[in-house]
């Protein structure tokens, strides 16, 4: 009888042991997932302003492909993390900065300086060079990244693609983009 209490007990003890291992390691990435927002705030992370380079990378009247890191890669990532832009030089700081997918379906447009249009390969969709729809499926303008110049350079604000949810983005397609004022004084909303 006492033989049988105690094994009873071990098992007892063997599960709640097991069981605690179990939720712990369950708890890890929800504590983590719970936790992201408060990571990115203190500080980096993706919603950080990042350089794209010197104001002399960027011919004024011209538009130029552009790559910057993701902020929050992580080593594995690779190439997937080095992210493509296109930059518009309208004059002195005043710019665009596109996001590279198609407001369709994501794929990456390209600039043709001939046509003055960015044309996507997927479904035939096209911009005009202020990035405004001009044909095709996709059912608003290009994504735009929120810039400033700084000290020479050209940085846009955030390594997350911009999208209709991230009040970050702003659209060209006839209405009026969002007006920001940022504490750095000189940054310019995108628009
Ligand atoms: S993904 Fe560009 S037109 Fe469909």
């Amino acid at each position: 009888m006492s033989d049988d209490v105690s094994r009873r007990n071990v098992l007892f003890r063997l599960g709640v042991l097991v069981n605690g291992a179990a939720a712990a390691l369950l708890a890890v990435p929800i504590v983590g997932y719970l936790l992201a927002p408060v990571r990115r705030v203190g500080g980096g992370g993706y919603r950080s302003w990042i350089t794209l380079g010197s104001l002399s990378d960027f011919p004024e009247g011209e538009t130029r492909l552009a790559t910057f890191h993701n902020p929050s890669r992580r080593p594995w990532d690779g190439q997937t993390a080095d992210i493509p832009c296109w930059v518009r030089h309208l004059e002195g700081e005043n710019f665009q900065v596109f996001a590279i997918n198609c407001a369709h379906l994501g794929c990456p447009v390209r600039w043709f300086p001939q046509s003055e249009l960015f044309l996507c390969p997927c479904h035939g969709g096209a911009y005009y060079a202020d990035g405004s729809r001009a044909s095709g499926p996709p059912p608003r303008a290009l994504f735009q990244y929120t810039y400033k110049v700084e000290n020479g350079q050209l940085m846009i604000f955030g390594g997350q693609l911009p999208t209709l949810a991230d009040p970050h983005a702003s659209m060209t397609d006839g209405r009026p983009a969002a007006r920001r004022l940022w504490a750095a004084g000189r940054s310019t909303p995108c628009a």
